[in-house]
């Protein structure tokens, strides 16, 4: 009886050690956690600098001569906040305007009861967010002369925990009695998807593995085999892979994550563009239900069932009825950004059209000329025209750029005018920032988004966001008209006074949230503009 129990006891300890130890290894998680905090300190990069210090600091002893119009083109991470401080007489700043300049260090630090901590905060989130969007692949690697090693450049991609052969390894040599090569990896590991007789291979399943063979043609014809398994997984990264021979070192990266998942829309079968499929009008308002009316009006004369999505944070909704209208009604004085984020989510075509509630269209409103650019160029955003009742047309087309300065942060410059002329649109110009009547890829202007803690007058904030991620056109001949914006103020509605204060209050709250916007969130130390 005691012998069966104990045999009893044994074999259930037995068999739940087995199953424990099953368990431990099916366990599709494993039980020490994932380290994702960023590498950027990791030891190939550590390598990598050394490297690079090494390859590009040669030849000190031979004498240059520095050309300074050519250098002074550089980056020098050192802009300064500077005016244009030529003298002007007055009617030319209508031709050629001048350049203001806006200190936001001062103008935000100054007013701020503890400038020193602001300043310390700031530090610290673009140093996280340096971390977080550093890339492997993106660090410099520069190809030794003369290395015997052969491997890929670039290219070279892995789907996130799957694996690779890598393309292109090799190693040209001399005659010697033995060939050795080295592969060192961060965020995966090695191994052979075939063996090849004569070759040794040490460290498969590992992050270094070693191949070495008395045979050099035996060795290049493994090293063909060779797959990368990434182990660490990241939705969007890259591992920087060392592959070296006695003597010389080699760097490459393997990028690695999930694929792109595309965004497309079913509009239906276009012989011709079809705008009440592709396109929904997107607007906002806030006390001008008479010009909202007018609006709607105008576009139903040419376009009589597209959508208009309304974006309306008025105290007292009034009623705005009609087929293919949408109206969402926000908590009073939301405000401007944030009615353009609520009415732009709500859209599900392709392309979301902006306008102002005091737009008006005409036979010149054509938003097919808009489509026919998004659709046939890689423009995700169109800018068309306004024309003022005065039959001024501006299209507001602006470059935007910024300039790298250190610590302080960095100066961000406004300019009027465009890149360059659009090939095939000899009316439509590349630019960074446009006139608030633009056409859109609905998915991308989401991406950008609006801020919405900017509740009045913003505008430019959007595209600055959208800097190296929209591309972005203006088309003079799309017009879309503005009723009258200068009224004389002694013949001004009610609602009208009300909307100027609500609009156009420069409350010192109000300045000073721009000021903080550029300061902290997009680090600037100063705004020049024309
Ligand atoms: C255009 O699109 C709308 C909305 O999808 C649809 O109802 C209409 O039938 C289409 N018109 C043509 C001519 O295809």
């Amino acid at each position: 009886m005691r012998v069966i129990y104990k045999k009893c006891l044994g074999l259930t300890l037995v068999s739940g050690l087995l199953l424990l130890a099953l368990f431990h290894t099916w366990s599709p998680w494993t039980n020490s956690g994932v380290d994702i905090r960023q590498r950027q300190a990791s030891p190939i990069k550590k390598l990598l600098e050394g490297k690079i210090q090494d390859s590009i600091s040669g030849n000190h002893d031979i004498a240059y001569h520095i050309k300074e119009d050519v250098a002074s083109r550089l980056a020098q991470n050192t802009c300064v906040c500077l005016a244009d401080e030529t003298f002007q007489l007055p009617f030319t700043n209508l031709l050629f305007p001048r350049v203001w300049a806006h200190n936001l260090n001062l103008a935000f630090l100054e007013s701020h009861p503890d400038p020193e901590g602001v300043r310390r905060h700031r530090a610290q989130e673009y140093s996280s967010f340096q971390r977080r969007s550093y890339n492997p692949a993106d660090v410099l690697i520069v190809a030794e002369a003369n290395s015997p090693l052969q491997y890929p450049t670039q290219g070279v991609e892995v789907r996130a925990l799957k694996t690779i052969i890598i393309p292109g390894l090799g190693l040209k040599g001399d005659a010697r009695s033995s060939y050795l090569v080295h592969l060192t990896a961060t965020l995966g590991t090695f191994a052979v998807a075939a063996a090849v007789d004569g070759v040794s291979v040490k460290g498969e399943g590992e992050m270094h593995m070693i191949l070495s063979s008395p045979l050099l043609s035996a060795l290049n014809r493994q090293l063909q085999f060779v797959t990368y398994t990434n182990t660490v997984f990241h939705p969007k990264t890259a591992d920087t892979v060392q592959f070296a021979t006695e003597g010389h070192q080699s760097f490459f990266t393997i990028k690695i994550g999930h694929r792109t998942i595309p965004n497309l829309y079913n509009s239906g079968y276009q012989t011709e563009y079809n705008i009440s499929a592709l396109v929904t009008i997107a607007t906002k308002t806030f006390l001008r239900y008479d010009k909202l009316k007018d609006l709607i009006d105008s576009i139903r004369q040419y376009y009589p069932t597209v959508t208009i999505v309304i974006a309306d944070d008025n105290e007292h909704p009034q009623p705005v009825t009609g087929p293919h209208i949408e109206r969402y009604i926000m908590p009073f004085g939301k405000g401007w950004f944030a009615g353009r984020n609520l009415a732009v989510s709500q859209v599900t075509t392709k392309y979301v059209l902006w306008v102002d509630d005091d737009f008006i269209f005409t036979a010149n409103t054509k938003l097919e000329k808009m489509v026919d650019i998004l659709e046939k160029t890689t423009l995700d955003l169109v800018g068309g025209a306004v024309r003022e009742v005065t039959g001024y047309t501006s299209t507001y087309r602006h470059t935007i750029s910024v300039e790298e300065g250190g610590e302080e942060g960095d100066c961000l410059h406004i300019r009027n005018g465009y890149h360059h002329v659009i090939e095939g649109f000899p009316k439509c110009v590349v630019a960074d920032a446009v006139i608030n009547f633009f056409m859109g890829r609905t998915d991308k202007v989401r991406q950008v988004g609006f801020n919405p803690r900017l509740a009045r007058q913003a505008h430019l904030e959007f595209f600055i966001d959208a800097l190296g991620s929209l591309h972005i056109g203006s088309c003079s001949d799309v017009i879309v008209s503005h009723a009258s914006k200068i009224v004389l103020p002694w013949s001004k509605t009610d609602s009208q006074k009300a909307y100027d204060k609500f609009r156009y209050s420069s409350s010192v709250a109000g300045g000073n949230l721009h000021n903080e916007i550029f300061y902290f969130r997009n680090r600037f130390k100063c705004m020049t503009s024309q």
